[in-house]
């Protein structure tokens, strides 16, 4: 038991009753500029589920010059009663909440309100496009007020205190920045200066919520930016905070290396430790430690060796609720561990507008569907036969098992997995095999009969033996419609299909086969040309992975052909046509590799109804009804569970 975690620690005048926290970020339900019952049924989740402190809602704008619909206007008095409902639904957990205040500064875009940004100077941001606008002295006083108003709303929303974000974007950060505050007058030109504007925010803040209210700061150790601030820097800062500041939440990067805040599995395990731990030697206050953090044993390792005093994690407690109150339990082995693919969650706001999970199908969706503890059973105990041990057989064996029915899964390899087993042949995509992992875990745990080595055909299953029959059984690679001796399947490369020196691979998946196999390759020493029609490698995957795969293909020196597709091999040479200048150019190589889309294996269902099976008794999850990514195979397997039961 990790004893340290399960203590409690003071921030200022408020006890939190342990040393988990659930870090600011914005979840999409917002509507009209406030949260909603979504918000409340999302926060409720995590505080009975253990955590000891919230930050949330995030990013609550304090002035309209700040306006994105997905994050909620903290300055409209309506955001009061919002603010009361989801505090009495974590209050009710004993879980305490903090508002997180924001001003997006020249870091998003005046698009949703049609007006320009405000910004310290007239300093783009890399991560948009449009320059924003200078601030003059009354909008800085108007920014102080509005950080002021919104701080009172919060208090009168029966929060318990403010998190004030100078962070990986905002306002406060970039008057902190030498890169983007370039004024000379008494908000510029040195750090004194440049601290100004967040002490004077505290102050307004302190006027109006008094000096017992919980005021804390979350700021960037690092821009990581050119011509921005480093951590000697950010000590400095630290030094000039405001006294009343009752603690820092660290943070990392800026919104232009988001690939470096929220690092994707490329990045290790606790990869922000050195920031943090430093910072704690500076300053009295209490410490929030953030990063990758999704082991709570090495997270109580982490407070005890006196690095932070609270754990902070967003991705971790998005894709589990539960983790503490696993952790507390001693159930490890049932915890969802976050794999740090940010698909659903940083992915779930651009491609759904709200926040997700690959691996958990409640997450987000907390009104919808109930916690699988608040299920009635109804229908258990039917006699289920699983075909197929990927992530869709799993997740539906694991939930079904939960609910009471009696489950086989079968699976034809030696071992679980399906797909994941190819993902994961490159090395910085290991951690992808964690979500089945996660699931195996689980499944030892509950009464299950597992058999692998074991493929399903219509003659060896006797309908009267079951009740209902699962097919999962997935998809393969589609082959490439160019001939040739040495033309290859990525997925028969992942698995050690032999290849020559000099490799083209022609990346028709979009996702991450294409990227995968050409860093496997690369790695492996093979002299690679990468071609894609895309603007750039990977170009459907989640954005923040794709930095990381570039990184590591440039420094293998592979040849980028983008705009760009295979229409011939032969001769020792690939035909490469531009498809925008439809100039074709001849690369020499021994081996064509050709990541391609996937097709169904979708015909046992049918031929098991044909075996007698009733059709009514058949169900087809995940890939094999149409090959998608793993979430949908893990969606389709919860849900058919619960559907079952109903
Ligand atoms: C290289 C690669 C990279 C990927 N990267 C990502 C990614 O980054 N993000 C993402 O979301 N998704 C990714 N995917 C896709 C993801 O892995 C799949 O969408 C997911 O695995 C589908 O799950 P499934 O259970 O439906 O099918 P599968 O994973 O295909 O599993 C089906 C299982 O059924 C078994 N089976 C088939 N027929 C029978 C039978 N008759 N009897 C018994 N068993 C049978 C198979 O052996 C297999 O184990 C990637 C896939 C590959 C190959
Ligand atoms: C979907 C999403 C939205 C985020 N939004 C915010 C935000 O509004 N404010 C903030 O300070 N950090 C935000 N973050 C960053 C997280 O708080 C955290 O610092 C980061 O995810 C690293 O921690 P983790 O590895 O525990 O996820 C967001 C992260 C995610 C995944
Ligand atoms: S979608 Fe991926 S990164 Fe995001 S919480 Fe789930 S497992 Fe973690």
């Amino acid at each position: 038991m990790p004893d340290m975690l399960f203590t409690p620690r003071q921030i200022g005048s408020v006890t939190v009753p342990n040393r988990t926290v659930f870090l600011a970020h914005e979840t999409g339900f917002a509507e009209d500029g406030l949260p909603t019952e979504r918000d409340a049924a999302y926060y409720e989740a995590r505080a009975r589920g253990g955590v000891g402190l919230i930050v949330g809602p995030s990013s609550m704008l304090v002035h309209p010059s700040a306006s994105n619909p997905m994050y909620a206007s903290g300055y409209d008095p309506e955001v009061v009663p919002r603010l009361r409902m989801i505090a009495e639904a974590c209050h009710r957990h004993g879980t305490k909440v903090f508002a997180q205040l924001q001003h997006t500064g020249g870091e998003d875009t005046g698009e949703h309100a049609m007006r320009e940004t405000w910004a310290p100077s007239a300093v783009p941001s890399e991560y948009g496009y449009e320059m924003p606008k200078r601030m003059e002295r009354e909008d800085i006083e108007e920014i102080k007020l509005g950080f002021a108003k919104t701080a009172e709303h919060v208090k009168q929303g029966d929060l318990d205190g403010i998190e004030l974000k100078a962070g990986h974007d905002g306002i406060l950060r970039q008057f902190l920045s030498p890169k983007y505050n370039r004024r000379e007058d008494r908000y510029g030109g040195s750090i004194d200066n440049r601290v100004r504007l967040v002490n004077e925010v505290i102050e307004a803040i302190r006027d109006r919520v008094g000096e017992e209210f919980p005021v804390g700061i979350r700021l960037t150790l690092d821009e990581m930016e050119e011509g921005g601030y480093d951590y000697d820097y950010a000590v400095e800062v630290i030094r000039r905070l405001h006294p009343s500041l009752d603690f820092i939440d660290s943070d990392i990067a800026t919104i232009s290396k988001l690939h470096i805040t929220d690092a994707p599995m490329h990045a290790p395990l606790g990869y922000t430790s050195e920031y943090y731990g430093a910072a704690r030697e500076l300053v009295d206050v209490p410490v929030i430690a953030a990063g990758r953090i999704n082991d709570l044993t090495k997270a109580n390792d982490l407070l005890e060796e006196g690095q932070a005093d609270f754990v902070g994690m967003c991705r971790q407690l998005i894709a589990d609720a539960d983790t503490v109150r696993k952790v507390r339990r001693g159930e490890e082995e049932e915890v969802t561990h976050c794999i740090a693919c940010n698909q659903n969650c940083l992915g779930g706001i651009h491609t759904k507008g709200h926040v997700g999970c690959i691996q958990t199908p409640r997450s987000g969706r907390e009104t919808k569907i109930p916690h699988v503890e608040d299920v009635d059973p109804g229908d258990a105990g039917r006699r289920v036969l699983v075909v197929g041990g990927g992530p869709a057989g799993l997740s539906f064996a694991v939930t079904a098992a939960d609910l009471g029915h009696e489950v086989t899964l079968r699976e034809r390899e030696d071992r679980l997995g399906g797909q994941s087993n190819i993902a994961t042949q490159v090395d910085s995509r290991t951690e992808f095999g964690d979500a089945v992992r996660n699931l195996t875990n689980q499944l030892k745990a509950r009464d299950v009969t597992v058999e692998t080595g074991t493929e399903v055909t219509p003659e060896t299953v006797d309908p009267a033996a079951w009740d209902e029959v699962v097919v999962a059984t997935g998809a393969r690679e589609r082959s490439p419609d160019l001939g040739g001796p040495d033309v290859h399947r990525s997925w028969d490369v992942l698995q050690g299909e032999a290849v020559g020196d000099r490799v083209v691979v022609l990346d028709n998946n979009k996702h991450s086969a294409g990227v995968s196999v050409a860093e496997y390759l690369a790695e492996d020493d093979h002299d690679v040309t990468f071609v894609t029609a895309s603007f750039h490698p990977g170009d459907q995957m989640e954005g923040t992975n794709v930095p990381p795969f570039l990184e590591t293909l440039y420094e293998h020196d592979v040849d980028l052909e983008t705009h760009s597709t295979v229409v011939g091999f032969e001769d020792g040479g690939a035909q490469v046509l531009n498809v925008y200048s439809e100039e074709v150019s001849i690369h020499e190589a021994d081996s064509l590799v050709v990541a391609e889309r996937r097709e169904a294996r979708s015909g046992l269902g049918g031929a098991l109804a044909e075996a007698g099976f009733e059709e009514e008794s058949i169900h087809r999850i995940g890939d094999c009804v149409a090959p998608r990514l793993i979430d949908k195979a893990i969606y389709d397997g919860e849900m058919l569970a619960r559907e079952l039961t109903a």
